[in-house]
């Protein structure tokens, strides 16, 4: 009997999987998982032929820098492949213990902690901290990540508008309660690219006692000094009190860190399921990531050729008459305002040998369906302009 109510649930779940209509619908129109068969910095060959990847986040274009390459080679070498295992039982690794007091002397924390992904560090940065009876006040635009972090700490969640500290100050007045309160914001927002209002949101939070958790994984390497980030970059290292980003954008690599004070991190260290119950960060791309880090410090012009590529690009959108949400940064959408134009614009730029990646309702508002694109460095001054024409031929189909 009991075997058959549990078999009779597992083809229930089964069924949801074939009939499931947002998954039909990407299957029939396939707009994501292509699988690329190689690639050169910011072209790929899909198909068989050269396409211009304009969806990645590798800002900095450093993926394929000798360099950082070298580095993910030599430690590869020297330590293997994997780390097999969680540091609480199979140890650390000198490598991380060096890069992790790197990218805090970088970001100018006392310490930090890196996991294999950026997902697992956002997520721990906030999951850690919060408990049961906490109030998190959050941006409504924040990372998936950072939403699953709320969730599993079973704290409640208080959503303000969108970059707004009026609204957040609004907020926390109506809340008007004694329990231990969270920030979470991010530092730039991955799809809209808006820079976050930190000088605002930041004088709030020290009046309020929020603790203030700051996703920077569009900010790292993109603001501030060197690329610092976007605390860094208003001048407010030490009014935030947990940076967490991904090393899978400027840094080149794949990962995640969270830097903050020695007492933060080692509270975290206990706590943080993300931590203690998965594998640590794979020798490769620690090294990737440490010598990408030095890199930023060392050769400045990656940094200067991004924001000069952005500009040309923004400007490119901006005689097509193309809105961009007021995207401050590199992270550029193209809002275009329901999945009827966005899926056809997509393609067209595909068909035309621009790479993009499309977001439409739900995972952005009502009426913001866009493709998402993102400038790097390494995009030469000919791909700008294969883009800019690929981008008006779209325009004129629409
Ligand atoms: C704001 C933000 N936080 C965290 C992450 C997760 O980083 P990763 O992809 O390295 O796991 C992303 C990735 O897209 C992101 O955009």
């Amino acid at each position: 009997m009991a075997l058959s109510f549990f078999a009779k649930n597992k083809k229930a779940i089964q069924a949801r999987c074939r009939d499931d209509y947002p998954t039909k619908m990407r299957l029939k129109y396939a707009p994501f998982y292509h699988a690329m068969d190689g690639q050169k910095g910011t072209c790929v060959q899909l198909h068989g032929r050269d396409v211009i990847m304009l969806s990645s986040n590798d800002y900095l274009g450093l993926s394929f820098h000798p360099k950082v390459v070298e580095a993910a080679r030599a430690a590869l070498l020297k330590w293997g492949t994997s780390t097999n295992g969680a540091r609480i039982s199979n140890g650390s690794r000198r490598f991380h213990l060096e890069l992790e007091e790197k990218l805090a002397a970088f970001l100018g924390r006392e310490a930090c902690h890196v996991h294999a992904a950026g997902y697992l560090s956002c997520m721990s940065a906030v999951a850690s901290f919060a408990q049961k009876g906490d109030v998190i006040f959050a941006d409504k635009n924040i990372h998936s990540c950072l939403w699953d972090g709320i969730r599993l700490s079973m704290a409640t969640v208080e959503r303000f508008s969108h970059n707004n500290p009026d609204d957040l100050r609004t907020v926390i007045a109506q809340t008007g309660t004694d329990a231990p309160k969270m920030l979470v914001v991010e530092g730039v927002y991955s799809m809209e690219g808006h820079i976050a209002r930190l000088p605002e949101i930041a004088e709030i939070a020290e009046e309020n006692g929020l603790f203030s958790v700051l996703d920077d994984a569009h900010g790292f390497g993109v603001l501030g000094r060197q690329g610092r980030g976007t605390a860094d970059s208003f001048g407010l290292n030490d009014k935030v009190d947990v940076i967490c980003g991904s090393m899978s954008k400027s840094l080149a690599s794949i990962g995640g860190f969270v830097a903050a004070s020695q007492e933060v991190i080692d509270y975290l260290r206990s706590h943080s399921k993300q931590t203690t119950f998965s594998a640590a960060l794979s020798p490769a791309q620690a090294a990737a990531s440490m010598a990408a880090l030095e890199v930023m410090q060392t050769e400045p012009q990656h940094l200067e050729r991004l924001w000069a590529n952005t500009r040309k690009y923004k400007a490119i959108l901006k005689n097509l008459g193309l809105d961009t949400w007021e995207s401050e940064t590199p992270a550029v959408p193209i809002v275009l305002g329901s999945k009827e134009r966005v899926y056809p614009f997509w393609k067209t730029l595909l068909d035309r040998g621009v790479f993009t990646v499309m977001s439409i309702a739900p995972a952005v508002p009502a009426g913001k369906d866009l493709i998402r694109t993102a400038i790097s460095a390494m995009h030469t001054d000919e791909q700008l302009e294969k883009i800019a024409e690929a981008l008006a031929y779209a325009m004129k189909k629409l």
